[in-house]
């Protein structure tokens, strides 16, 4: 008997406890409600336009550090980007648009042989509208 009484007065204490720790918030989620947005577009696979990509690969800078032929640029800090098809292959890195993607977007993934891992970071900024432009030039 003695025994059920100190079994019952140790279960109420954790009763007690367990009142005095309500406050705390417990993870777990009630659930979403209500319906996602209807993607029109993917980000990653928006249709570039390549003359448009021409006037942001002069403007955002990317002349003063690479040649590429149809820019009219020969620039020699980062790769010749005439050879994109051909360093595409040798990087091994998906398709050649996402190469180019990931090379703008995350320069320091992959790094040329041969160039300094120098080219900003910051185009990973641009809107994805604009990093599609300048795959479409450098694709075409
Ligand atoms: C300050 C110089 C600099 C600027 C500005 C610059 N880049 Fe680069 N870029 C480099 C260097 C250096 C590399 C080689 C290192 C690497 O692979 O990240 C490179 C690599 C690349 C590559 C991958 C080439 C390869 O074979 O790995 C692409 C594509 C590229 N740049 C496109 C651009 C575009 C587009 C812009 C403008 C939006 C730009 N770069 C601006 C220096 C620059």
């Amino acid at each position: 008997m003695r025994v059920a009484v100190a079994v019952l007065a140790g279960a109420s204490a954790l009763l007690v406890a367990g009142c005095g720790s309500q406050g705390v918030v417990l993870p777990t989620a009630n659930g979403v409600s209500g319906t996602l947005p209807k993607q029109k577009t993917t980000p990653a696979l928006a249709k570039g336009d390549p003359a448009a990509g021409k006037k942001l690969f002069a403007s955002e800078g990317c002349t003063g550090c690479h040649t590429y032929g149809p820019a009219g640029s020969n620039a020699t800090i980062g790769p010749d980007l005439d050879k994109l098809p051909q360093y595409a292959k040798q990087a091994n890195q998906g398709s050649l648009q996402q190469f180019v993607e990931t090379s703008i977007t995350s320069p320091g993934n992959y790094i040329q042989p041969g160039y300094q891992n120098v080219m900003p970071t910051t185009y990973a900024n641009l809107p994805p509208k604009q990093i599609a432009d300048l795959v479409a030039f450098l694709t075409q």
